[in-house]
């Protein structure tokens, strides 16, 4: 199993990558975002099409920059759940379609479980470190989840309403700042003093997580500025950043309290948000405190990208495993279930 290619088509991103083992030889990703901005999220039957016309050269692509050919492939890793139905179907039918013709093993991977191992594409030639805790904070999802070995995980918290990424989407389209909203937040926050407003931070049972208390209290802000005539440039970096302050401190302190009560020492961030730099520089500063190692991907593998599915796919392909032509796409699948037990749960 030396070549793996990687196929991502879940959401807006059309990606392809090549694997030499666990090292990556390719990593291509065409973003939509220029094309979904316009509306101010993503249009699902206008993200399949444009997978639909740029899956072939994309995947083309990232064969030349690996420097293979196609009968060089030794399996195939496609994402086949969560995700937009008509965008992942694009994906898994160029899966199986290559299978059946270069007759390699090919298998159906979980976003999230993609997410999961971006953590360790920088660190091809270490060992994954099992048990290691997750912390899964993206556009669409925000979890908590402990992986106990490759894929054995238990899901510990996650949100019970918006996604953490969501919420800056949402946050950043009401102060009209563009679509996605991240970035932009992440820019603005630093020029702000997070103290400038004091917004709520939810209280929850458990390691989950709630932010549309947060996304109403901003708007309220707002929309009393606006009535004020007060909602200046200066006063949107102070919004940006005291949301942002709200937004983060939960994800850093049941990361690290969920850590410290399992006895785990090392902790991933990933997913779209880990990219945001007040949490990589809040989360590295309390890890180091804490004693914990801590794996952040470079922003290119935060977001979504075919690397991390194949990197989760070669693990899956060296064990034998492999799906059958009849796998179908799924929009919403679970990447991990709680333990009936839940008794190490903290309660709020
Ligand atoms: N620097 C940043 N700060 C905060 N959020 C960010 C930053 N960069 C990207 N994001 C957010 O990350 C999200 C996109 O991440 P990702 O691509 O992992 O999500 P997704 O694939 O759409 O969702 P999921 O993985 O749950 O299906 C968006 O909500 C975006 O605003
Ligand atoms: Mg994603």
């Amino acid at each position: 199993m030396r070549y793996i290619l990687g196929i991502e088509t879940s959401c807006d991103e059309t990606a392809a990558a090549v694997l030499e083992g666990r090292r990556v030889c390719a990593s291509i990703v065409a973003s939509q975002v220029d094309l979904h901005a316009q509306w101010g999220g993503v249009v699902p039957e206008a993200a399949a099409r444009q997978h639909v016309e740029r899956l072939n050269p994309i995947l083309q692509q990232a064969l030349d920059e690996a420097g293979v050919g196609w009968t060089d492939i030794d399996g195939i890793a496609v994402t086949n759940r969560p995700g937009l139905v008509g965008a992942l179907v694009v994906g898994l039918a160029a899966a199986k379609a290559l299978a059946f013709a270069l007759n390699r093993p090919y298998v159906g991977v979980h976003h999230l479980e993609g997410h999961l191992y971006s953590a360790f594409l920088e660190t091809p030639d270490a060992p994954i470190p099992f048990p290691h805790l997750a912390l899964i904070v993206s556009g669409g999802h925000t979890e908590l989840v402990l992986a106990r070995g490759h894929g054995d995980y238990l899901l510990l918290g996650q949100t019970l309403d918006d996604a953490v990424g969501e919420a800056f989407d949402k946050t950043a389209r009401l102060l009209r700042l563009g679509y996605p909203g991240g970035p932009q937040i992440d820019q603005r926050a630093r020029l702000g003093d997070p103290t400038a407003f004091r917004f709520p931070r939810a209280k929850v049972e458990g390691w989950n997580f709630s932010y549309s208390g947060l996304k109403t209290a901003v708007r309220r802000e707002v929309e009393r500025l606006e009535a004020d005539d007060a909602l200046d440039e200066a006063t949107v970096n102070h919004l940006c950043a005291a949301f942002q302050q709200a937004a983060l401190e939960p994800l850093i302190h049941h990361a690290l309290d969920a850590a410290h009560a399992l006895g785990v020492d090392t902790l991933t961030v990933v997913g779209g948000v880990a990219a945001n730099s007040a949490l990589q520089a809040q989360m590295r500063a309390a890890c180091q405190q804490a004693g914990l190692t801590l794996f952040i991907p470079p922003p290119r593998y935060c977001t979504d990208n075919a690397a991390m599915i194949a990197l989760a796919g070669y693990f899956r392909l060296r064990a034998g495993q492999c799906d059958d032509y009849d796998l179908d796409a799924y929009a919403n699948a679970p990447l991990a279930h709680r333990q009936s037990d839940t008794s190490t749960a903290p309660n709020a």
